[in-house]
């Protein structure tokens, strides 16, 4: 019997359980301390009324024989498909019901959907990234190579010709970065992948954050997209699903290769290996894209955006070079004094109880830079930028 060896290639452990261990640390060794929570991307406002509401009826449904479902279709009740299916129309895209997968996540599916990919490709990852995607891959066993998003770039890089990958992700509005991808730096992006027959995961987890016209929300905006593109989203950070777990990933029936139905294999697998999501969940995910849903939830980001643009201010008086915040609920700031994000982690919990997640954590080129998040409540952010205008001033 062996192990796995490549898990034995990975870090100790994933970031953000190893700031969680290092936060419950300094929490015990302060117990008076109000620790102000900005590292891992957790939303802190309630589910919204009309999905509590959707919920605790699919909940009554379920304990009455008359309506009580057990298993359900692997691929999403037709309810939600169809309610995903509307609200991608209503941006101008036009899918088929078989082309969307219900999921409990994003996180879960983009490593999953590694199972249908051979180990021998190769892929392509920004630096620096959401570690899920290093993480899975490496596990797996597979080639990586990087693209390096950097302040002269934007933190967008673009394809390199020279650079040979047949897998890609993109993630955007990025996390950790906040940087959000146009149309046409996408349709850059679809075009290199079209030529080569590489496959990009798009991660669409933060789509609703975008506010400036012209940066994209889709990957299915660019031309082209239907034949090297699945895109993954998530109910968790927009409707605050973090606790609740729903998302969905689209797979377009007119990905092939080599003449093999890239859906009919995502559809085997998730057959075989997942028995879907709660119908509960289901019905509650379905009720964000209802009239109420939507104004509720859009309510919620209004909070979060006005969070990052408190962060963003804060930053701009102190002088602090950083970018996001404006497409995103992330705001990727350079270390204030530090060219060590550890250090600087160290030093705002140690001095101001603030807790952020350490750049380095996403990539080598995120070493001596910070990611803060604006999902913290109101009042946590108004007084987390004081004490950093107070300790960095
Ligand atoms: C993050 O903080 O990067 C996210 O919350 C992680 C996730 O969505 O899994």
């Amino acid at each position: 019997m062996q192990f796995n060896q490549n898990y034995l290639r990975l870090q100790e452990s994933y970031l953000f359980s190893d700031i969680a261990h290092r936060v419950q640390k300094f929490a015990q060794a302060h117990p008076d301390a109000k620790i102000l929570r900005m590292g891992i991307g957790d939303v802190t406002l309630p589910l919204a009324p009309a999905v509590v509401s959707a919920m605790r009826a699919a909940v009554e449904e379920q304990g009455r024989a008359q309506t009580f479902r057990g298993y359900g279709p692997e691929q999403g009740y037709d309810f939600l498909r169809e309610a995903i299916r509307g609200y991608y129309a209503r941006r101008g895209i036009s899918l088929a019901a078989d082309e969307i997968f219900v999921s409990d996540g994003a996180k879960s599916d983009l490593g999953n959907i590694l199972d249908i990919f051979d180990v021998c490709n190769t892929v392509l990852i920004p630096d620096p990234v959401y570690p899920v995607y290093v993480d899975t891959n490496v596990m797996a066993g597979r080639k990586i190579v990087f693209a390096d998003a950097v302040r002269a770039n934007g933190f967008l890089p673009m394809p390199d010709e020279k650079t040979d990958a047949d897998i890609i992700y993109i993630c955007s509005p990025n996390n950790p970065t906040g940087a959000a991808y146009t149309k046409a730096q996408l349709q850059a992006w679809v075009d290199y992948a079209n030529a080569r027959g590489a496959v990009i995961l798009y991660d669409a987890a933060y789509e609703r954050f975008v506010t400036e016209e012209g940066c994209a929300r889709s990957i299915f905006e660019a031309e082209g997209a239907e034949e090297c593109a699945i895109e993954f989203c998530s109910f968790s950070k927009t409707a605050g699903f973090t606790g609740t777990r729903c998302g969905y990933t689209v797979v377009p029936q007119a990905l092939k290769r080599n003449g093999i139905s890239c859906n009919k294999l995502w559809l085997r697998r998730q057959t075989t290996k997942f028995n879907g999501v709660a119908y509960i969940v289901q019905r509650g995910a379905a009720a964000v894209f209802g009239e109420e849903g939507e104004r509720q939830i859009e309510e919620n980001l209004a909070v979060y955006r006005r969070n990052a643009a408190r962060i963003a201010a804060c930053l701009d008086r102190l002088g602090v070079f950083y970018t996001g915040g404006k497409n995103s609920p992330y705001l990727w700031l350079e270390c204030p004094g530090f060219a060590d994000s550890r250090k600087f982690f160290d030093y705002l919990l140690e001095k101001a109880a603030v807790v952020g997640t350490p750049g380095s954590g996403f990539g080598k080129n995120g070493e001596g830079y910070f990611r803060l998040t604006a999902f913290a409540s109101e009042e946590a952010t108004a007084e987390a930028a004081e004490r950093m205008e107070r300790l960095l001033g």
